[in-house]
Formats: C-alpha cells, sequence, structure tokens
C-alpha cells in the first residue's frame, strides 16, 4: 500500500498558540501594489480566498502604518477609516473558508522618496543616510529615493504608536493577527542594523540600543492587542536596501532570545541564503541557532520547495514554512503539496502590474479531473 498523501511533515497539524493550524504551509507576505490610493480592494477578496485552506495560516502584503510608511504605489494602509472599512470583506472571505490571518504592518522609512510623503516631505530613518538608486524588482524601472531625515529621538515613541494603532485597526478589520515587518531594509531594519544604524542616542551604537526600537514596537503592540496575535519578520542576514549588518549572527541571535520575554506568537525569519530578494545563493549560515534561541513558534521563509520545506520541519528547523512565489502562482499550493503535483510556474513581469485579474488571480488550480480518486 502507498503511504497516504498526507504523511508528508509540512501537512502535519501545528499549535500555534490559539490557533490550530491543519497544515505547515503559510502565504508568505507579498506586495502586490493592486491597492489603489493606498485602499484594499474588492479583487483582494479572491486572490485571498483562492489562497486560503481551512486551517492554513495567511500572512497579508506589507500595509502601511500611517500617511508617511509609504513607498511603492498602490500598496495598502491601515492608518485610515476607509482603509480598515475595505479590508473587513478581505478579512471575512478568508475566515468564511477557515483561513487564519495576520496583516504584515510595516514602515518603509528611507525606502521610499518624497512623492509618496505627505507635503513633499523627506522621508523619515534612523539615519540621514541616502540610498542609491536601485533597479526595481521588475527588472526594468529604477527607483528614486529622496535623501532621509533621521528621527529625533523624541519623535519615536510616536512612530511605534503608529505600529500600535495599526495593530488595533488589524483588529477591528478582523484579522487574527498582525506580523511586524522588520525585515528587508524597510524602517525597523534601518535601526537594527550597522550599515544603517548611526545614532549616537539610546536608538544607536550597541546591539542592545540598535534593537530597542524594534522590542519597544513589539511590546506596544503586544499589549495592544495581546501578544498571542503578535509575530515579527526578520531578515537579519539579508542586506537589501543597502541594510546589511557587520555581524548578522549576533544580531538574529539578540533578538530571538529578547523576543522571547513577550510571548509573541511567532517568530518569522528570512532564510541567509535569500541574498538578493529573487536569488538563492548556498551559504554556511543558518537559522538553527536562532529557531533553537526562541521558545515560540518559528517560520522559515525563502526559497522552499516541497522537498526541503518538508525536510525543514522532519529536522525541527522550522515550526512552519512560508512560501512566497510558489504560493502566489500556486492557490492551491498545500494541495499540490499533498499530490506531488507539478507546479505553475510564476511569471514576475506580473507580481507589481496594478491589474485587477492578470498574474494575480488567475493562476489556474489542479484540474480536477486530472487529479487521482
Ligand atoms: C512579489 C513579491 C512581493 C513581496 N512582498 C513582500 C512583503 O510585502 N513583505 C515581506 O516581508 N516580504 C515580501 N516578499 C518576500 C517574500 O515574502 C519571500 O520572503 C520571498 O519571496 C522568498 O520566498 P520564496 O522563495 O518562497 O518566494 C515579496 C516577494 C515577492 C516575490
Amino acid at each position: 500500500m502507498a503511504a497516504k498523501p498526507s504523511a508528508i511533515p509540512l501537512l502535519a497539524p501545528y499549535k500555534m498558540g490559539k490557533f490550530d493550524l491543519s497544515h505547515r504551509i503559510v502565504l508568505a507576505p507579498l506586495t502586490r501594489q493592486r491597492s489603489y490610493g493606498n485602499v484594499p480592494q474588492p479583487h483582494a477578496i479572491l486572490y485571498y480566498s483562492q489562497r486560503t485552506t481551512k486551517g492554513g495560516l495567511l500572512i497579508a502584503e506589507a500595509t502601511g502604518v500611517s500617511d508617511t510608511a509609504q513607498g511603492y504605489k498602490d500598496a495598502p494602509g491601515i492608518w485610515t477609516k476607509e482603509q480598515v472599512e475595505a479590508w473587513k470583506p478581505i478579512v471575512d472571505a478568508v475566515h468564511a473558508k477557515g483561513g487564519i490571518f495576520f496583516l504584515q504592518i510595516w514602515h518603509v522609512g528611507r525606502v521610499s522618496n518624497s512623492g509618496f510623503q505627505p507635503n513633499g516631505q523627506a522621508p523619515i530613518s534612523s539615519s540621514d543616510k541616502p540610498l542609491t538608486p536601485q533597479r526595481r524588482a521588475n527588472g526594468i524601472d529604477v527607483a528614486e529615493f529622496t535623501p532621509p531625515r533621521r528621527l529625533r529621538t523624541d519623535e519615536i515613541p510616536q512612530i511605534v504608536n503608529d505600529f500600535r494603532i495599526a495593530a488595533k485597526n488589524a483588529m477591528e478589520a478582523g484579522f487574527d493577527g498582525v506580523e511586524i515587518h522588520g525585515a528587508h531594509g524597510y524602517l525597523i531594519d534601518q535601526f537594527l542594523k550597522d550599515q544603517v544604524n548611526d545614532r549616537t542616542d539610546q536608538y544607536g551604537g550597541s546591539l542592545e540600543n540598535r534593537c530597542r526600537f524594534a522590542l519597544e514596537i513589539v511590546e506596544a503592540v503586544s499589549n495592544e492587542i495581546g501578544a498571542d496575535r503578535v509575530g515579527i519578520r526578520l531578515s537579519p542576514f539579508a542586506n537589501y536596501g543597502e541594510c546589511g549588518d557587520s555581524n548578522a549572527e549576533a544580531l538574529g541571535l539578540y533578538m530571538a532570545e529578547s523576543l522571547n520575554k513577550y510571548g509573541i506568537a511567532y517568530c518569522h525569519m528570512v532564510e541567509p541564503r535569500m541574498k538578493t530578494v529573487a536569488e538563492k545563493v548556498e551559504t554556511p549560515q543558518s537559522l538553527l541557532p536562532m529557531r533553537q534561541a526562541f521558545k515560540g513558534t518559528f517560520v522559515a521563509a525563502g526559497g522552499f520547495g516541497r522537498e526541503d520545506g518538508n525536510k525543514a520541519v522532519e529536522e525541527d528547523r522550522a515550526d512552519l514554512v512560508a512560501y512566497g512565489r510558489l504560493f502566489l502562482a500556486n492557490p492551491d499550493l498545500p494541495r499540490r503539496f499533498e499530490l506531488n503535483s507539478p507546479l505553475n510556474k510564476y511569471n514576475r513581469d506580473t507580481f507589481y502590474i496594478y491589474d485587477p485579474v492578470i498574474g494575480y488571480t488567475d493562476y489556474p488550480f489542479l484540474d480536477s479531473h486530472h487529479s487521482v480518486a
């Protein structure tokens, strides 16, 4: 007799605090730039519900916490009443299918320009170090950045508070929790990493000081909505947006250990092999020390397929595995992994276009009459 297909480690149930997950395959946060005017749109109802399974965890795309948080056209926000209302039917659709839905909340910091900022002001950051123009992930456009303004020490509590309010708004919209975006060179990472952070106040210098802003946000958000509804994403090894660290391992470990005192739902880390957003490289570095230091649920992401995802769970290197591009292109990814079916290929050219259907909700499901009885 063949083994039951559900015997694969990725399909084993998992209890994440109060949430009963039916499997380990998580939808990674994916910016899609289809929230016109920063307001989530009805076409996101279909997009997210296509990727929902009963008991599956989904993390919604990076969503701005305030009007200074934005740096990408048509990325969603959650600081206005209109945005909160617009999220509600999307969350309801995911819940109707039994999904567990966290919202990723972010502030881009200096990865912005004055065109995205209120009154055309300079973006804010930990530093006033400018970011050189970068080719966008679509490989064509070049993003231009306005040199940032260094936040004054006395302004920092206001930004922490913006994250708190965003989390409160996410609860009002019906989300099950929030994921604080501390990865990929955005504002929180601009504080964490010594390539950017050149502050001399209590938010810069030592590891403890550079991690203070992130941990104050974790604390404020946890106090607001309950730690059991809070996750954080970190990418200690990445250096996107000229935001690297001279000792990534020490940084990751310090954060993993410090997070333990808040009892948050999960810590989500990006694999060191993701040296650029799109490419895997061989590296001897590993998330294992952080996985072992962190006491809660550990989510790993970055370059996983079916086989190495199964291995990560089996070898206890992660509790959950988040899939980005494969889930983007395969709305029924958990089912395809279960059946070990071929996967749709993703099309990079349509990742960030504004079309409400193309490259968004038109990736095909497994044809039901091709599946085995
Ligand atoms: C189109 C696209 C949008 C992304 N948007 C986000 C985002 O909003 N927040 C985030 O933390 N990571 C984002 N990422 C990174 C993914 O969550 C993921 O970490 C990355 O794609 C590597 O995982 P994968 O190999 O499974 O795709 C994005 C990646 C892609 C391809």
